[in-house]
């Protein structure tokens, strides 16, 4: 089994995962944890593209769980001899781990790699594909704050033609009984898409989620000063004052602090951003479980 998009997982898996995480959750703030469940299996995560959360909270997942986890250097590996994404993935595959994280720049590559890796892969964000398992921290953080997702109004807004992290959550939200707004500026909206207003999509909405403008990704689609994108797009408190009383405040991360959103929201008390980060070792636990559980003969 591979977890390369939401779509890889059954209902009954993704409830798995997210009752699972919640235990993970508490079990994490106990100073003594001692489930080895993992013990003797290796996990190699391989970013070739930059992450903090993402690479960090799979390494401290598998650790917790008893895994090794080895990190492929990618500057310094033979990537950069020109070694393909393929040949990379089968001489990796060929050492024996029992499972691969993969991060990539381009859409698809996860998939590539799983073709030929010979063990469970898990996409960690490629490209403006997916970023499963941030869909599934997200779904869990909401579950946690509010005590389910099925019936909340969650507005995602922002770079949502790039958001790999909006494309997995309008999926995973929407078959948990979410209702979801997408809403961003109309030239980072996917081709085709309508693009509602922020505004718009905020009103009575029981959390908001910002995305990261992705300036690595834009060329010329963002004509507008970091001043200007919080004015007309970001969250101010002006803008939060339409969400529903008690409406939360998320983001993936990284921030762009003053361009999508008012940095001191994000460090308020309306903000789950820090619980996100939290929860996504809580997420990770349960995804290595979920997908080693035949490996282990569990
Ligand atoms: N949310 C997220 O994927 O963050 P990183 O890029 O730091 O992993």
């Amino acid at each position: 089994m591979h977890l390369l998009s939401i779509d890889s997982l059954s209902d009954d898996q993704i409830a798995t995962i997210l009752a699972e995480a919640q235990l993970w959750f508490d079990c994490n703030r106990q100073p003594s944890r001692n489930d080895r469940r993992l013990d003797g299996l290796t996990v190699v995560n391989a970013f070739f593209e930059n992450s903090t959360r993402t690479l960090v909270s799979f390494a401290i997942a598998a650790q917790r769980l008893g895994a090794q986890v080895v990190t492929l250097p990618v500057e310094a590996s033979s990537v950069k001899k020109g070694e393909t994404l393929e040949d990379t993935a089968r001489t990796l595959g060929a050492m024996q781990p029992d499972v691969m994280v993969i991060r990539h720049g381009s859409t698809g590559a996860p998939a590539e790699v799983a073709a030929v890796a010979g063990c469970p892969v898990i996409n960690a964000g490629d490209g403006t594909g997916e970023h499963p398992t941030q869909a599934l921290l997200d779904a869990a953080t909401l579950q946690r704050h509010f005590g389910r997702v099925a019936g909340l109004t969650v507005a995602i807004c922002g770079d949502i033609k790039h958001s790999r992290v909006a494309r997995s959550n309008a999926k995973l939200l929407r078959r948990l009984g979410a209702e979801v707004r997408l809403a961003g500026p109309p030239q980072l909206m996917p081709d085709g898409a309508s693009a509602l207003v922020v505004d718009e999509a905020i009103e009575g909405a029981d959390a908001v989620m910002m995305l990261r403008v992705q300036r690595e990704r834009l060329e010329d689609e963002l004509g507008d000063s970091p001043g200007e994108f919080l004015e007309l797009y970001g969250l101010t408190a002006e803008r939060l004052a339409r969400a529903a009383p008690g409406a939360v405040v998320m983001h993936p991360g990284p921030i762009n602090r003053g361009v999508e959103i008012d940095g001191a929201l994000a460090d308020g008390e309306r903000s789950l951003i820090l619980t996100q980060v939290e929860m996504g070792v809580a997420v990770r636990m349960a995804c290595l479980d979920l997908l080693t559980a035949s490996r282990r003969g569990a």
